[in-house]
């Protein structure tokens, strides 16, 4: 049998690491996080709309921002992260901004052992899927999470977008791949996704590709009905050199003939 042990606490030190690297230097903005706590988009704002009441589970919720944002908003928040810097720091947050919200430090894998309930909305997002190996498992975990009824929301970059070469400064090169080969994939790479420059002692990771149809499939075979799905070409964040950020705070593809589809997001119920 395969262990993940590896994987997992190599992705562990780094996310531990990455939690001090975007909270000391501000790369999340979190000064104007605490004068006005909303960090989510347009996209997953629109598509739950009035969360007020509503109880909603937060999976890999890094150090809180969105966790709290939702809470904020009126919804009874569980947020979960396997950092156990993510989660002390967010727990340190939720306190400062007195925003109530119930945070649990465990692996995604093993939440079921320490997590017993279910929940209006299960919400997760950007970032999320490349540290998970095993996506049939996860949606399992996610569709016993929805209350009969209750809705399922995911807004994730998009797997094309993945394939593209992000250290190429001007051209669109394929050289990852799009379908899961069940292999992980390493990096050993210095600085973060919002600090390039950032020099991390961590910077191992293990993670996997994962196909659209591997994700759509394995909701559907988890039990979750697919209400909609979307593909955007924007990104919340900036992730290849060339791209520049619009007046509505998405980034886009600069030079390029046709758009891609940069973002996707899934609603689903159950
Ligand atoms: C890019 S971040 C997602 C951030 C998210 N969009 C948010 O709400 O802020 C990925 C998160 O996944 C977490 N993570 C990675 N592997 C995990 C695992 N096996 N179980 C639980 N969390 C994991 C990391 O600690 C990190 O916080």
């Amino acid at each position: 049998m395969v262990t993940m042990d590896k994987y997992f606490e190599t992705n562990l030190k780094h996310w531990n690491e990455l939690v001090s690297v975007h909270t000391d230097k501000n790369c999340y903005n979190l000064d104007d996080f605490m004068k006005n706590p909303n960090s989510l988009h347009s996209v997953e704002l629109e598509a739950l709309g009035n969360v007020q009441d509503k109880t909603l589970l937060h999976l890999q919720c890094h150090f809180g921002m969105d966790s709290l944002s939702w809470a904020k908003l009126g919804a009874k928040v569980t947020a979960m992260d396997f950092s156990d810097k993510g989660i002390e720091f967010a727990k340190t947050l939720s306190k400062k901004l007195n925003i109530p919200t119930y945070f649990i430090c465990s692996n995604i894998y093993d939440l079921p052992d320490v997590l017993d309930e279910k929940f209006d909305i299960v919400f997760t997002s950007y970032g999320a899927l490349y540290w998970l190996h095993d996506i049939p498992r996860w949606a399992k975990i996610v569709s016993n999470y929805v209350k009969k009824g209750g809705t399922f929301f995911i807004a994730e970059f998009h797997p094309v977008f993945g394939v593209f070469d992000d250290n190429n400064k001007t051209d669109l090169v394929v050289k990852y791949p799009y379908f899961d080969i069940g292999e992980p994939m390493y990096f050993d790479e210095c600085g973060s996704y919002a600090d390039p420059n950032a020099k991390l002692k961590n910077n191992e990771t293990y993670g996997w590709s994962h196909s659209l149809s591997t994700i759509i499939n394995s909701l559907i075979s988890a039990g979750l009905t697919i209400q909609s799905f979307n593909e955007f070409p924007f990104s919340v964040d900036f992730l290849l050199p060339f791209m520049v950020k619009g007046s509505d705070g998405y980034y886009r593809l600069r030079d390029t003939d046709q758009e891609l589809p940069l973002m996707f997001s899934i609603k689903a119920t159950k």
